[in-house]
């Protein structure tokens, strides 16, 4: 089927685009001597996970146990669930982890350690990591506190417990506004990961991990020296956030959602799109790169840049506004494609990515969904 025959608003993945983005990352963090162990919660879909792993040891990240569920049916043995664990669902992360070579939890407090202890035993050990806060401020502990040594301490001893090390998630690095303010925060992402390892080991605790990353401080890092593995996801869809900021260009998005004008109005300068809030998050995006971003980059069929301005979303409209003369380049039932501001966002709120290879739908992916 061709794209100009779908019904829209419909979730669009070009799987060329998503193996080209892995691949390039893929040989960056090689260069750099550490491990990739990709993160899939952008796309959650087990066949963008096969070709994040191409060329790499096979770990993967998530960021809910029906991730981790779903991935570990597929096939994949080694999974880190990057959030702190609520300790109610310590007994189902418990169970599972015996399914698989290895399911690697995040603690940030005495209460999720309590859970994980409890769980624990001599025939079913559980592997943690101590979540840190590189600067973020988001979760995990702070490293300039005792109390933090103490917690790592803790979890070394426990002693149904694999201590793994350190894991830290440099999110601020989406407030950056080029690559340059990005190095800054990588170089952040590390000295504080690196520094807070080597103080644990200076204190008798064993860290064999340090585990970091975030898509846009991966692509910009100058150093890894003393992280062990990286963890960046988003780069396999890119969106304009990442193109905004300098992590990519906007023909690296893989995900894209094609949209049809159901309002033209050259006198207004407006046409209406079918694609609202529902179709594509209401993320604000970049403006703090660009205060007239709106709320996606908008594209023809053709990939060709169409200098119009997502304005507005209300739950299935989008208003876009822009000279008189564009607008009526585009009559009522023309179909366009959007980026979205944040591929991980927009693409949680379709049940099926439609696989597109030169304009045409070659197949489907569906993304784990719920939690
Ligand atoms: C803990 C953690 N690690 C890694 C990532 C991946 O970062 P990015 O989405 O920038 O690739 C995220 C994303 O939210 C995260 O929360």
């Amino acid at each position: 089927m061709r794209l100009q025959d779908l019904r829209t608003p419909a979730a669009l993945v070009d799987p060329r685009v998503v193996g080209r983005n892995t691949e390039r990352l893929s040989r960056r963090i090689a260069g750099h001597g550490a491990r990739l162990r990709p993160h899939v919660k952008t796309h959650k879909t087990v066949e963008a996970g096969r070709l994040q792993v191409l060329g790499n040891f096979g770990g993967i990240t998530v960021s809910t146990l029906a991730e981790a569920r779903a991935f570990a049916a597929a096939g994949f043995r080694d999974i880190t669930w990057a959030v702190p664990i609520p300790p109610a669902k310590a007994a189902e992360a418990a169970a599972l982890a015996r399914e698989l070579e290895a399911l690697h939890l995040l603690v940030d407090s005495d209460e999720a350690a309590a859970a994980l202890e409890t769980q624990a035993t001599a025939g079913s050990r559980l592997s943690v990591f101590l979540k840190l806060d590189c600067g973020y401020h988001r979760a995990g502990v702070d490293p300039e506190s005792p109390d933090s040594v103490r917690l790592a301490r803790r979890l070394a001893d426990a002693p149904h417990l694999d201590f793994r090390g350190v894991l830290a998630h440099a999110g601020h690095s989406y407030a950056c506004r080029d690559p340059e303010e990005v190095r800054a925060v990588a170089r952040q992402e590390r000295e504080v990961s690196v520094d807070f390892a080597d103080r644990l080991r200076d204190a008798g605790v064993r860290v064999p991990e340090v585990s970091i990353g975030s898509t846009p401080t991966v692509t910009w890092a100058e150093s890894l020296e003393g992280v062990t593995e990286v963890r960046p996801g988003n780069y396999a869809f890119f969106d304009a956030l990442q193109a905004a900021i300098g992590s990519c260009r906007l023909e690296d998005a893989a995900f894209s959602v094609l949209a049809s004008v159901i309002g033209c109005y050259p006198a207004r300068g407006r046409l209406v799109l079918d694609a609202g809030a529902l179709a594509l998050s209401k993320d604000p995006g970049p403006t703090h790169v660009d205060p007239e971003c709106g709320f996606g980059a908008i594209r023809t069929l053709r990939d060709e840049a169409v200098p119009l301005r997502l304005v507005s979303l209300s739950q299935e409209h989008g208003a876009v506004d822009g000279p008189g003369d564009v607008v009526a380049r585009f009559p009522v039932g023309t179909r366009l494609r959007v980026i979205p501001n944040h591929s991980c966002l927009a693409s949680a709120l379709h049940e099926r990515y439609l696989v597109v290879e030169a304009e045409r739908v070659v197949g489907e992916w569906r993304p784990v969904r719920g939690w």
